[in-house]
């Protein structure tokens, strides 16, 4: 009973307990071993409140409409995913979608660890903290990797080429030790507290964390958001690094190309390149720019719609991918990863390095290795070319010793065509450390 005097507090009382019952609940919804400055096995179970409440929204989805000639203006989804298939996805994410499962799965896979960084890393002075899959080789030859994922993607990404890294069927090929983290603010890694966690204070952090497993040098691995991370690597700790390959060689035209292109100064491929990437980049792309002007602003519509949050996903791997067919099940897990910690701060980290990270790249001397692949799901004049940028133009930032061409696998390789990724990383890594054992 409160003293008579309070008694007119009681609601307000009532109100700042509740109040502080709910922000005492971690913004994870999920348990994280924050005091862990070495690796520690790690396993989460989500928040069944958040499941619950994501069901709901998930039932109490709102269609948009589609214009009556939607087949026609909006053919391949050129605007956006159609209210059939969004109902769809609402009603199976509603009715049948188990993330109890998932979650299952994730964790009974691979081994999987936490750690933080207590000193952050390059001018971030915070914790950075990540969860991570760290899975070792029997195999003798075997090279620490570390792989880097990008948006909208987890560790899951390297799910499938995981195995066959760690443990090829054939003895003679090179195998890996593979270290797969999620990114600050995606899946289980949690998100940056402050701002200015970018591509180059990842990497450094990245750095720390391969050092505390002993891997002293190793190979590295990354694709679109994760790539840049790689790039600031190589720039940053160079001699940590045998070698780096990436599926994604996004390297825009410079102020001086633009001119020289303006002034018929250009190469026939350098124009060709300068066109198709202009076009893609204001017609197929509007990811980039909404994700690094406004973060917030988009993050909180996303946050709030689980199912208009799986759309802007979708949208973006269908247009990007092979004709690779998503389940359900994948692209709702893959949405849950995102959603856990709600979507700005892993949106937000195109901010960072866009406007921060990309223009400080300059060419380092580690042993480079691309793979560019195709894009049959976009329009073929363009798909040939944009994600095709000049050889002397990726060598602006990396020292190339493989170079390869795929007619398919579009952005996401290790998830549409894994065997040939997992090819290209073998061959690349593998004539690489055996120009290391002829030098030694
Ligand atoms: C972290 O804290 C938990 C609970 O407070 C404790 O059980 C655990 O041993 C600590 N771990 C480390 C690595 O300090
Ligand atoms: C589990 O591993 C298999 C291959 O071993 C892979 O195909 C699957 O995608 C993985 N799933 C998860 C959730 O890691
Ligand atoms: C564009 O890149 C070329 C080749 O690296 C370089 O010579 C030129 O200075 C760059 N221009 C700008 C504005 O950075
Ligand atoms: C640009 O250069 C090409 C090849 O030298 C030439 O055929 C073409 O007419 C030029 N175009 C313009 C607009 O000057």
């Amino acid at each position: 009973m409160l003293p008579t005097k309070l008694q007119p507090l009681r609601g307000a009382l009532a109100f700042l307990l509740a109040a502080a019952l709910i922000s005492a609940k971690s913004p994870l919804n999920f348990d994280f071993p924050y005091n862990a400055t070495n690796p520690v096995p790690f396993v989460a179970t989500v928040d069944p409140e958040f499941i619950k409440q994501t069901v709901l929204k998930a039932a109490l989805y709102r269609p948009s409409i589609d214009l009556v000639d939607n087949d026609e203006i909006n053919g391949d989804w050129r605007e956006g995913p159609d209210q059939a298939f969004m109902s769809d996805i609402a009603e199976y994410w509603s009715k049948s979608y188990d993330w109890s499962q998932s979650e299952h799965e994730i964790f009974s896979n691979f081994s999987h660890y936490a750690v933080t960084i207590p000193d952050g890393g390059g001018n971030y002075d915070h914790p950075v903290s990540f969860h991570f899959v760290h899975e070792t080789s029997d195999n003798d030859n075997a090279i620490p990797l570390l792989v880097l994922h990008g948006w909208p993607s987890t560790h899951l990404e390297w799910a499938k080429v995981i195995g066959p890294l760690v443990s090829p069927e054939d003895k003679s090929s090179q195998a890996f030790h593979v270290v797969a983290p999620d990114l600050p603010g995606y899946g289980f890694s949690p998100a940056p507290t402050h701002s200015g966690l970018g591509a180059s204070q990842m990497g450094a952090a990245l750095d720390q964390l391969m050092k505390k497993l002993g891997y002293n040098r190793y190979a590295l691995a990354g694709t679109d958001l994760g790539h840049f991370i790689g790039l600031t690597m190589n720039q940053q700790v160079p001699d940590s690094i045998i070698g780096y390959y990436s599926d994604m060689w996004y390297v825009a035209p410079n102020a001086t190309d633009l001119v020289r292109y303006e002034q018929n100064q250009t190469t026939a491929e350098e124009s060709k390149f300068i066109e198709t990437y202009q076009y893609f980049t204001t017609n197929r792309y509007p990811w980039g720019p909404t994700h690094s002007i406004a973060p917030l602003g988009v993050g909180q519509a996303l946050t709030d719609s689980p199912v208009g949050f799986a759309g802007w996903i979708i949208f973006f791997t269908k247009q990007l991918s092979d004709n690779y067919q998503y389940t359900f099940n994948e692209i709702i897990t893959n949405t849950m990863l995102l959603l856990l910690q709600g979507t700005y701060s892993n949106i937000r980290l195109y901010r960072e390095v866009f406007l921060k990270d990309i223009p400080k790249l300059r060419h380092t001397e580690v042993p480079a290795g691309a793979g560019i692949y195709g894009f049959p799901t976009l329009e073929p004049e363009i798909a040939r070319y944009w994600a095709d940028p000049p050889r002397n133009w990726i060598e602006r930032v990396s020292n190339l010793h493989f170079y390869e061409h795929h007619e398919e696998g579009g952005h996401f390789p290790a998830i549409n065509i894994p065997d040939i990724w997992v090819g290209d990383v073998r061959t690349f890594f593998g004539d690489l450390s055996m120009v290391n054992r002829a030098e030694k």
